[in-house]
């Protein structure tokens, strides 16, 4: 099985606890990657904390005057980072902005997004509280490949969580993320393995 080492740029907004697995799996020798950089929208995000405690290349993306998506000025810097930190895979890790088609052109096929849901249900914020508002009996997480709609890609890994009945947004949302912890890092082992293709909207799992 010929293993190519992945070159990882991580996009995130949040706590980065996503981003931690992928490190921790790296560390473990269960993932053959190296995270080249980190980039927030958000200046002061806990994402950025814990890209300096491993030494990992991190930067503030100004993404104004947009408040949604990745467009513009900041998506021509994002790309041109990407590259210049030499990244061949992109990990969207609870960012929380709409990426555009130049963004996806620029890394065809190696955008990966990790969603708090089962899709297709779900789709855009906080989906363990639509879920739960929803009433669904089992929940869950989704990595897939981003494509140039909100939550739409090609799924490559999916786990579910059933919803208990004493659970808040925040116990379902904890119980998600164990869950995420272990799809996104084995979703990216898949790729370095080069054990997953696609027909389509199907995604095959040599
Ligand atoms: C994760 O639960 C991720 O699935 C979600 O944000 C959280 C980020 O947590 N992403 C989305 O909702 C994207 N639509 P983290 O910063 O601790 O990885």
């Amino acid at each position: 099985m010929a293993v190519s080492k992945l070159k990882i740029g991580v996009l995130g907004s949040g706590s980065g606890s996503n981003m931690q697995s992928i490190v921790d799996a790296i560390a473990a020798k269960m993932l053959c990657a190296e995270v080249k950089l980190v980039l927030s929208d958000v200046q002061d995000a806990k994402i950025l904390d814990r890209a300096k405690r491993h030494g990992i290349p991190c930067q503030w993306l100004d993404c104004a005057p947009f408040k949604t998506k990745l467009e513009g000025v900041a998506e021509e810097r994002c790309i041109q980072l990407l590259r210049d930190y030499g990244c061949d895979t992109i990990v969207l890790a609870g960012f929380m902005r709409i990426v555009k088609q130049e963004l996806l052109n620029a890394f065809p096929n190696r955008v990966l997004n990790i969603h708090p849901a089962l899709l297709p249900s779900f789709k855009g914020i906080a989906a363990w509280k639509q879920a739960l508002e929803y009433g669904v009996k089992w929940a869950g997480c989704t990595v897939h490949f981003v494509d140039a709609g909100t939550d739409s890609g090609p799924i490559i890994i999916q786990r579910p969580v059933p919803v208990l009945d004493d659970d808040t947004p925040e116990t379902l949302h904890a119980r998600i993320q164990v869950e995420e912890h272990k799809a996104f890092p084995e979703a990216l082992r898949l790729l370095s393995e080069g054990r997953i293709s696609f027909i389509g909207r199907r995604v095959y799992v040599k």
